[in-house]
């Protein structure tokens, strides 16, 4: 029996999803029947007559924020459905850049869930009784600010999908991927050998598997040291953590 995951994304521009749930990987998983991927309308779940999602908010100021009702609603009504068909009930997610920073750890504990609920947000703001009745998390996907959290929820499927068994193909190296080890991938080559002369090096046409691998180790190190010394202080961090 497949073992497939459901991701539910609450938006209002559910057309902005086409493209990169429909292509390559993704859309292959979807097709395969890997992942369940399935985009609500916010505005299906207003009342009036113009499907009014925001208001302006108290205490003045600019822009506009999303109210309450119609957030409640959909969450309400899409995890009331799950449980009829007996399904998991998801994991509550809001996408915003006040939340936890989105990293490969966090993808692979998502990815161990059967179901998940991504709330994008629009416009200026979210009501705050939102953030602190309805959702389970909040995640950012970088230190920065989007018009919209269609875009940064299109990133957290991306990083989750490619982890979920069957995705990628068994030969698939998910292990030496950066971030995965705390350490950044070494450099790699493909054919020609020398191209504008410049070479492969030599070590990776030798054959010995043995020394490749070292060499790998050797490199993702260094390369981690010179880019990203951040990722390796974390890292010892941890450790000494752990051992105390
Ligand atoms: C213009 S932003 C609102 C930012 C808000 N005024 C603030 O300062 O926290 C609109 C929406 O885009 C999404 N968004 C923006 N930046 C994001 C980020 N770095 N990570 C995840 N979602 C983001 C969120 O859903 C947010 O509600």
């Amino acid at each position: 029996m497949i073992n497939s995951v459901r991701i539910d994304i609450l938006t209002l521009f559910p057309d902005m999803f086409a493209g990169p749930f429909n292509e390559s990987i993704i859309g292959r998983a979807v097709e395969r029947g890997l992942v369940h991927i399935s985009i609500h309308n916010l505005r299906d779940y207003t009342h009036d007559r113009h499907h009014t999602v925001d208001d302006c908010p108290y205490g003045g100021g600019v822009g506009m924020i999303l109210k309450p009702e119609p957030l409640f609603e959909a969450v309400e009504s899409i995890k009331s459905a799950v449980i009829q068909r007996g399904e998991a009930t998801p994991r509550v997610v809001l996408l915003t850049p006040q939340g936890g920073l989105f990293c490969q750890h966090i993808a692979a504990e998502m990815a161990n869930l059967k179901a998940l609920l991504l709330i994008c947000g629009h416009y200026e703001g979210i009501d705050e009784r939102v953030r602190e009745h309805l959702i389970d998390d909040e995640i950012s996907i970088g230190d920065y600010v989007l018009t919209g959290g269609e875009l940064a929820a299109m990133v957290v499927v991306d990083a989750i999908v490619r982890l979920l068994p069957g995705v990628l193909g068994a030969d698939s190296a998910l292990n030496e991927d950066s971030h995965t080890n705390g350490l950044l991938e070494y450099p790699q080559y493909t054919r020609p050998r020398e191209y504008r002369g410049w070479e492969v090096p030599p070590i990776l046409l030798s054959g010995n598997h043995a020394e490749i691998a070292r060499w790998r180790g050797e490199q993702s190190l260094s390369r981690t040291r010179q880019r990203r010394p951040d990722l390796l202080a974390r890292d010892s961090d941890t450790k000494a953590k752990r051992e105390n």
